[in-house]
């Protein structure tokens, strides 16, 4: 008999623990080329918010030791054009697809939930990681914050939702518990780490800005943590593990930590087909255990 994989995530089922994660296998549509998505549980499509977002200009990605710094600024269409230009396509994929909401306030969030349900993805993941329009704080780092913004959004959409937070926050444990009491189903731990890279000649940011966010391998230790920490404190919230993975030990660690699926991110970008990878990797180390 064959090893089966499958996991359950509150109350969905994913036939692999595997995740491709928001912002690195692009719409998912675009990527369906290069990308073979079936050895994925779920794809999660790069964030959208209620208007346009620019994005910022070049450089927006620097590698930085074995990671990379991003600050990609979160560019998009719009939820009003993602429905008209992704929605449609999503159905023809071989892979449940969730969408994935960013905003300034917790009524863009809303907007964005609602428009993402109208085109069929099967659950939405909640970006908390960019600033409020407030104060510019990121959501992520206030359990009140987050809080609020996942209560609109429940109160927005019928469909499983993953709040997805940030190894910045000084309480992980306090922000995963304010998610969840507002109605969130499962925490995404966790979205990229805040960094900084210069170039020493000149002393000014190697990215187009000051700051961006840090990912590969460097992160795993502090996604692991935040895993281990959420789990010790709430070990009946469903969790997803993402930072850093490269192969299928260490998504094996996220789940002995706590976590039932695990995102792969950064390492998209040097091996698009890492999913194939470890997936088989995964089946081997699975039987053995
Ligand atoms: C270029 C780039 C763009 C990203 N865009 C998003 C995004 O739009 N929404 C989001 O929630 N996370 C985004 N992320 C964060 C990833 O989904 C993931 O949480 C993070 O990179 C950590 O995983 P990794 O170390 O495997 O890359 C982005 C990451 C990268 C590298």
């Amino acid at each position: 008999m064959g090893v089966d994989l499958t996991t359950t995530l509150g109350p969905v089922t994913l036939r692999s623990p595997l995740i491709a994660a928001s912002g690195t296998v692009g719409s998912i549509v675009d990527a369906a080329g290069t990308i073979d998505f079936r050895p994925y549980g779920a794809a999660v499509a790069k964030s959208v918010s209620a208007e346009p977002w620019p994005g910022r200009p070049a450089p927006r990605l620097v590698p930085v030791g074995v990671g990379m710094l991003n600050a990609v600024g979160i560019q998009n269409p719009g939820i009003e054009a993602w429905t008209r230009l992704v929605g449609p396509a999503l159905g023809d994929l071989p892979v449940p697809v969730w969408g994935s909401a960013v905003g300034h306030t917790p009524e863009e969030f809303a907007r964005v939930a609602a428009g993402l349900t109208s085109t069929g993805v099967e659950a939405v993941e909640i970006n908390l990681s960019c600033p409020n329009l407030e104060d510019g704080t990121p959501w992520a780092l206030d359990p009140h914050a987050a809080g609020t913004v996942v209560a609109a959004v429940r109160a927005a959409t019928e469909l499983p939702l993953g709040a997805k937070l940030s190894p910045d926050a000084a309480d992980v444990v306090a922000v995963a518990r304010a998610c969840l009491d507002a109605g969130a189903d499962w925490l995404v731990l966790t979205n990229t780490a805040r960094g900084a890279v210069l170039d020493p000649a000149t002393g000014r940011p190697r990215l187009s800005a000051p700051t961006g966010g840090y990912s590969g391998p460097p992160l795993k230790p502090l996604s692991l943590r935040c895993v281990l920490e959420v789990h010790r404190a709430l070990p009946e919230a469903p969790l997803v593990g993402v930072g850093g993975v490269v192969g299928a030990s260490d998504v094996l660690e996220y789940l002995r930590a706590g976590a039932s699926a695990v995102g792969l991110g950064t390492i998209h970008f040097a091996e698009p087909r890492a999913a194939r990878r470890i997936h088989r990797e995964l089946l081997r180390l699975w039987s053995g255990r």
